[in-house]
């Protein structure tokens, strides 16, 4: 494994002292810092915080691998039905570790639908032969809407083409013990893999809902894992001024006390583009809260926003280097591309061309990457680097467990709960109220009143 953060362009010295943070400000941060290493450490020990653990379960993997290549050949299709955590991970995991056309010549083609959009669905459904498609349903508490419809809408097919065996085309990735998709799975013999219960669904990508899609999909889970427990150790350090979740963390919330209230991720490589989408729910649902542990108002969080170097350089960067300095931005790096040709000027008419002979395009890339670094800097925009060797499964396995860990050190030193989403859980309950779900009528009163209200103000 190969990854490190470098943090130089955060440090007065290098940003001047309005914007940079003073080394000694980390170091005072450092008391707080390892307080919350160790309180990460007692969560881990006494079996509530779960994610840590989840690299060194070697056994889950043989079971996933087992469980693959047994059904491998049975499938020419894997449409996989979860959202948010149960959905972002597993996509990630696939952009970054196979070939992007994968599914142009590669079996099972591979579907992630995490929307209920029903065109969107009509058109997947198309795409698949449903006798042999395997329908991954993953939701760890068993009743999301969004994927209890998906599976309620794929079941029309399985029910139509398979009749009373549609089981066999299910596998489900649940809580261990509650929830709907476990009543179901009793009643109908489902393979089911599971999410431990001290993992929450943004920190679930390394359990069987990630795995499974991966390693179907050929790549090396195991030395995935081997990546992120390697990085587990680095992030583990309770000499916190080298360990790299902490620092990570200690920046931001430096930051976020200072009113930069955005988390840009700019990966300069598309493989790594869909770990900004991940990375924004982990950074987004777990730091976004109202209250503090002791229940004070603080309403803190910082707004996740995606961007993609070299692309977003022609869009977003000149209201990075220029706009309000309210920002933080997270760059990540790949040393060695793959496949990197050697560019030959064909027009050697054109001498404005020239520079570019002999060069290579992961070399133009990771120019423009520090071109964008210079150009921050100089303007006193903080920003850091995840730098890889290469996009590997060691390297993001543990490029994967670092966010996490960094986001658990955030919210400790912001004195939040990272672990829950009680905003999340507002929004859900209001969607079972508005689709007439048993239980919920005295919400649905209160949804029609307010909405009642509003009506003169739509023009
Ligand atoms: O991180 C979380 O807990 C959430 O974003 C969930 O992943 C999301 O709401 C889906 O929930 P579930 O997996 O229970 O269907």
């Amino acid at each position: 494994m190969k990854v490190n953060l470098d943090y130089s362009n955060v440090v007065s010295s290098n940003i001047g002292a309005k914007h940079g943070i003073d080394i000694n400000e980390i170091e005072l941060l450092a008391e707080k810092g390892r307080q919350a290493a160790q309180s990460l450490e007692q969560k881990i020990e006494n079996g509530t915080l779960g994610f840590y653990n989840l690299p060194s379960m070697h056994d889950i993997a043989d079971e996933v691998l087992n469980y693959t290549a047994s059904i491998k050949d049975r499938f020419t299709s894997y449409v996989h039905v979860g959202i948010g955590g149960s959905a972002l991970g597993p996509i990630a995991l696939q952009s970054s570790l196979r070939h992007t056309y994968y599914n142009n010549f590669q079996k099972p083609k591979m579907y992630f639908p995490d929307n209920v959009d029903p065109d969107w669905l009509a058109e997947l459904i198309e795409q698949v032969d449903i006798k042999k498609t395997l329908f991954h349903i993953v939701s760890k508490s068993g009743g999301t809407a969004e994927t209890a419809a998906t599976l309620l809408y794929f079941m029309n097919f399985l029910k139509e083409q398979l009749g009373e065996s549609f089981y066999k085309n299910l596998l489900f990735t649940t809580d261990p013990h509650k929830g709907l998709l476990n009543q179901i799975a009793l009643e109908n013999a489902i393979k089911c893999f599971r999410i431990p219960n001290n993992v929450g669904g943004r920190f679930s990508v390394l359990t069987p809902l990630g795995l499974v899609p991966a390693a179907l999909a050929g790549a090396d889970i195991k030395a995935l894992l081997k990546g992120a427990e390697e990085m587990a150790v680095l992030c583990r350090r309770q000499d916190v001024m080298k360990n790299p979740a902490f620092i990570y963390a200690a920046i931001h919330t430096i930051y976020m006390s200072r009113g930069k209230n955005i988390s840009v991720m700019m990966p300069y490589s598309n493989k790594l583009k869909d770990i900004s989408d991940w990375y924004g729910q982990l950074w987004a649902e777990s730091l976004g809260k109202r209250f503090d542990n002791q229940k004070n108002v603080i309403e803190v969080g910082q707004t996740p926003v995606k961007a993609l170097g070299a692309t977003d350089q022609h869009s977003q960067v000149q209201l990075y280097v220029e706009g309000p300095n309210d920002k933080v931005i997270t760059f990540m790096e790949v040393e060695n591309f793959k496949e990197n040709v050697i560019l030959k000027n064909h027009f050697p008419y054109i001498k404005d061309f020239n520079y570019l002979e002999g060069k290579t395009l992961g070399g133009l890339l990771n120019s423009e990457k520090k071109a964008t670094e210079i150009a921050l800097t100089n303007n006193e925009r903080p920003n850091l680097t995840i730098k890889m060797s290469e996009v590997s499964p060691e390297n993001i396995g543990a490029t994967l467990f670092f966010f996490q860990a960094a986001t658990a050190f955030a919210g400790e030193l912001l004195n939040i709960n990272a672990f829950d989403q009680p905003g999340v859980e507002e929004g859900k309950i209001a969607t079972y109220a508005l689709m007439g779900r048993e239980g919920y009528d005295k919400k649905k009163k209160e949804i029609e009143e307010a909405s009642s209200r509003k009506k003169e103000f739509i023009l």
